[in-house]
C-alpha cells in the first residue's frame, strides 16, 4: 500500500484525477471502477475539467460502479445512479451504455448480483478501482465483519452508517436498509486501486486501516496485501498517522514518478 499525503481536499482530489487521466490516456479502452460519496464530488469536478480542456477523453472507458440501494428509485436524487448522471455521466464523453451500476430494484437481487460479476469478468476486469472509506472503515458497502473474499452481492447497512448516509435523504427512517455491493474479493482483483480519504471523520478508519492489523473488523485493511494499492489522505484525515508518508509535491516532482505507481 503506498500512501501519499495531500495538503487538503483540492489537492487530493487534483492528485487523483492526474493519475487516472494518465491511466486512461494510457489505455483509451480501459475499465474503471468507480464511487460515489460526497469525497468523490471533487474527483469528478477535476475530471470533467480535464476533459473540458481536452486532456482525456472517456468516450472507450467502460466502467462498473461499486454499489447502490435496494429498492430506490434510480431516480431518486440520493440514488447513486443519479449521483453517476449528475456529477459524471451528463457530463463527459463516456457512452452512457458503457456505465454500469448495481440494480437495486431487480425482483431477482442475487442473479443479477452474479450476472454483475461476470459482467466485469467479460469486460476483462477492472483496471483501476476508485475507492472512497466510511468512518467505520467500509469499502463500498462492505460494513465491518464482511468476508474479505467476499463478492457482489445484498448486504444490510450498519446503523453507523445509515446515520452517516441521512443527510442525502433527510432523516433516518428513508435511508434504505439494504445494499448490493461489490464485494471485498471483488475490489481486490482490480489491477490498481486508488483510495481517497478526507476529513477529521475518516482519522480513525484511516489509521485502522493503513497502520493497524488486518482485520474484517476494518475492511479497507484488505488493501494492505493489494500488490497496487494507492491511498491518498488529506491531511485531516492523516492526523492519527505516526509514520512518514511521502507528499504530493515529493512524488510530482520526482523524475522517476512513472515507477511509482508500478509498485505499492
Ligand atoms: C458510502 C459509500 C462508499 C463511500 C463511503 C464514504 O456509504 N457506499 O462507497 O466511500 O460511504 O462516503 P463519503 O465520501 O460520503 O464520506
Amino acid at each position: 500500500m503506498k500512501v501519499i499525503r495531500a495538503r487538503d481536499y483540492d489537492q487530493m482530489c487534483s492528485f487523483a484525477a492526474h493519475f487516472i487521466a494518465r491511466q486512461v490516456n494510457h489505455k483509451p479502452g480501459m475499465v474503471l471502477g468507480l464511487a460515489t460519496g460526497r469525497t468523490m464530488q471533487g474527483l469528478y469536478r477535476d475530471l470533467v475539467e480535464r476533459h473540458r480542456a481536452g486532456a482525456v477523453s472517456f468516450a472507450g472507458v467502460r466502467s462498473f460502479n461499486l454499489d447502490e440501494y435496494v429498492n430506490l428509485d434510480p431516480n431518486h436524487p440520493a440514488s447513486y445512479h443519479s449521483f453517476m448522471r449528475w456529477n459524471f455521466v451528463e457530463q463527459v464523453d463516456i457512452p452512457p451504455e458503457n456505465v454500469r451500476i448495481p440494480d437495486g430494484n431487480s425482483d431477482r437481487l442475487l442473479e443479477a448480483a452474479s450476472q454483475y460479476e461476470a459482467d466485469i469478468r467479460a469486460a476483462g476486469g477492472i483496471d483501476l478501482q476508485v475507492l472512497g472509506i466510511g468512518r467505520n472503515g467500509h469499502i463500498a458497502f462492505n460494513e465491518p465483519g464482511s468476508s474479505l473474499s467476499s463478492r457482489t452481492r445484498v448486504k444490510r447497512l450498519s446503523p453507523e452508517t445509515i446515520l452517516s448516509n441521512t443527510p442525502e435523504f433527510g432523516d433516518p427512517e428513508s435511508v434504505p436498509r439494504y445494499v448490493v455491493t461489490m464485494g471485498i474479493g471483488t475490489v481486490m482483483e482490480a489491477r490498481f486501486v486508488l483510495m481517497l480519504a478526507s476529513g477529521s471523520s475518516k482519522a480513525k478508519a484511516v489509521e485502522q486501516m493503513i497502520e493497524g492489523p488486518l482485520t474484517a473488523q476494518c475492511p479497507a485493511s484488505i488493501l494492505q496485501m493489494h500488490p497496487h494499492a494507492f491511498v491518498i489522505v488529506d491531511e485531516a484525515a492523516a492526523v492519527r498517522l505516526t509514520h512518514s508518508y511521502e507528499t504530493v509535491e515529493e512524488i510530482l516532482a520526482d523524475p522517476y514518478e512513472e515507477y511509482f505507481w508500478e509498485g505499492a
